[in-house]
């Protein structure tokens, strides 16, 4: 090997070029793009996500209006709050932060999203779009993980036509939408998940192998065909021995040490697909405030 895709870098250039983009259009149209972050409790993870999320927003030129909610709060409450957002003409896009509590359903309220608000592209009307769409250059808004991996793919600049993808994992944010935007680059897609059989080899099959499982390091080096793409969703948190010593430490669904022996190129965790999620949820809140401005 080999490549390690620097998805830090890769998105550095593309919140740049947010930037300049968004810098003309405010400029021509004396309006400023406005992002609403709601986050219902207090779950680590997602109160590092939207730390994020917002810290680069306000980098790029895009306004944050940050809604953090008691994680007791009434389905019939978070649906008024959307419905308010889905209506204020400065905010262009509603990002509703995942998992919600168990007593709130989950469906409902995505589906309460305004779709050309709709910053995560999860709506029905989003999703439809993206399944009928015929490129992924269209200005659909998309899930921003799988996005993120598809240009992370197109940065290898190899050709993706006709290659083999297999994706682990088959849930709405990552697995079936990653699936999809594949299929568009004209690859033979297979989606594998918890219940297929003989799962290391069918990945060991793999030109493109990308792990959306929420699983450490499940990909093991025989699961990788020599000189795959290997793309790594998973953020995991494990504590692990390092020397005698118990650390925490956040791994992917990739066993990157085996996993960099086989493959022709390889995203890390952290600083792999990550802050490329970021980016595209920028892109998205970009694009939906472009098409606010007629
Ligand atoms: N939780 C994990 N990933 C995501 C994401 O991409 N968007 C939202 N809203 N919540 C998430």
């Amino acid at each position: 090997m080999n490549n390690i895709i620097d998805g830090k870098k890769i998105a550095q250039k593309l919140k740049d070029n947010l930037k300049l983009e968004i810098n003309t259009l405010k400029q021509k149209y004396k309006k400023v793009p406005g992002l609403a972050v709601v986050q219902v409790g207090s779950v680590a993870a997602s109160s590092v996500y939207v730390k994020a999320k917002t810290k680069s927003a306000l980098e790029v030129g895009i306004e944050v209006f940050d809604y953090h909610l008691d994680e007791n709060i009434t389905e019939e409450k978070l649906i008024k709050l959307i419905q308010k957002l889905n209506v204020q003409d400065s905010v262009n896009g509603i990002l509703v932060q995942l998992p919600l509590p168990s007593h709130i359903n989950e469906k409902l309220i995505l589906d309460c999203i305004q779709p050309n608000k709709d910053a995560d592209g999860f709506h029905p009307l989003n999703v439809g779009k993206l399944s009928i769409s015929e490129t992924n250059d269209e200005n659909i808004l998309v899930p921003c993980t799988p996005y993120g991996c598809l240009l992370l793919l197109r940065e290898l600049d190899v050709n993706l036509q006709g290659k083999h993808a297999v994706v682990i994992g088959r849930s709405n944010i990552v697995g079936k939408p990653m699936a999809q935007l594949l299929l568009k680059e004209s690859c033979t897609v297979t989606i594998a998940h918890s219940k297929t059989t003989n799962i290391e080899d069918l990945c060991a099959s793999a030109d493109i192998l990308i792990a959306a499982v929420g699983k450490p390091e499940i990909v093991k080096m025989d699961w990788i065909k020599k000189n795959a793409i290997v793309i790594d969703v998973g953020i995991n948190r494990i504590q692990k021995n390092v020397e005698g010593e118990i650390k925490n430490k956040i791994v992917g669904d990739v066993n990157f040490d085996e996993a960099k022996e086989r493959a022709f190129a390889l995203t890390p965790v952290p600083g792999g697909v990550g802050p490329m999620t970021i980016a595209c949820l920028l892109r998205n809140t970009k694009i939906s405030f472009e098409n606010s401005l007629g």
